[in-house]
């Protein structure tokens, strides 16, 4: 693991944002599974930057999205469909086509998974994921605790996953108690894996899951065991590890 720990969660964002665009540079039609959550809103609008100034284009871009909630219309305000219109997608040159979020209103959610993972192969695989991470260590929706081999997958969400969502709804009772979510297993066969991390709130879970034991409880744990991580996070976020070698 690579950890970088920045001076405020701006530069995290910075520094998060160049690494996306190194990967598009390198590779045009690259493929990325992406991040809802507060904490990756100022990568976004970097990119969203780089994009208006500096012409960096996602033209040949294919994106996934790490989750979705059940029950959620793609135009509910509190969907990440619509985060991601909002956040990203239609600031950018991105091709409509070439997004994919989970459906979370079908009739057959089993199957809405299924052919998510097959999307991803026919992709040709995940060349970048971009994570966040939940207070209980989860990443994507994946809750503990987590089977490391799971792949797109339904998930009951943990009363701390829903009441730290609260912010983007009317109300507690609002947050769907459901999402649709990739698993550790798809995960881990992306190539490259960026985890960010920003603010005092997320200091235990970071620990947990970068020097921690890999351990069901903390999802984000199974990333030591891919090859590939770079983890960015500001100074608050942490404040608690031990600064062992990654
Ligand atoms: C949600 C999302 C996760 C995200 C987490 C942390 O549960 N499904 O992908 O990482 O929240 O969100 P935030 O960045 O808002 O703290």
């Amino acid at each position: 693991m690579r950890v970088t720990i920045t001076s405020n969660v701006h530069e995290m964002s910075v520094q998060a944002a160049q690494m996306v665009r190194d990967e598009v540079r390198r590779k045009p039609n690259a493929t990325l599974l992406l991040p809802t959550g507060g904490t990756p809103l100022g990568m976004y609008r970097e990119l969203t930057r780089m994009h208006s100034q500096e012409g960096l284009t996602f033209a040949e871009v294919t994106t996934f999205n790490l989750d979705e909630y059940v029950g959620l219309p793609p135009g509910h305000p509190g969907s990440y469909r619509r985060y991601m219109e909002e956040n990203f997608f239609r600031h950018i040159d991105i091709d409509p086509a070439n997004t994919h979020v989970l459906d979370g209103t079908g009739s057959n959610l089993e199957k809405a998974c299924l052919d998510y993972e097959q999307r991803i192969r026919e992709a040709g695989g995940i060349d970048l994921a971009v994570l966040g991470i939940g207070h209980n260590g989860h990443v994507a929706f994946v809750e503990p605790p987590a089977a490391v081999r799971a792949w797109t997958h339904v998930a009951a969400l943990a009363r701390s996953t829903r009441e730290a969502n609260a912010r983007f709804f009317h109300s507690l009772a609002d947050v769907p108690r459901a999402a649709l979510t990739v698993g550790l297993g798809t995960i881990l066969g992306c190539r490259r894996v960026l985890l960010l991390a920003s603010g005092i709130e997320k200091a235990d879970a970071v620990t947990r899951a970068i020097e921690g034991p890999v351990h069901a409880m903390c999802p984000g744990s199974a990333l030591q065991l891919h090859p590939d991580v770079t983890v960015i996070m500001d100074q608050a976020a942490a404040s608690r590890l031990q600064l062992r070698e990654h």
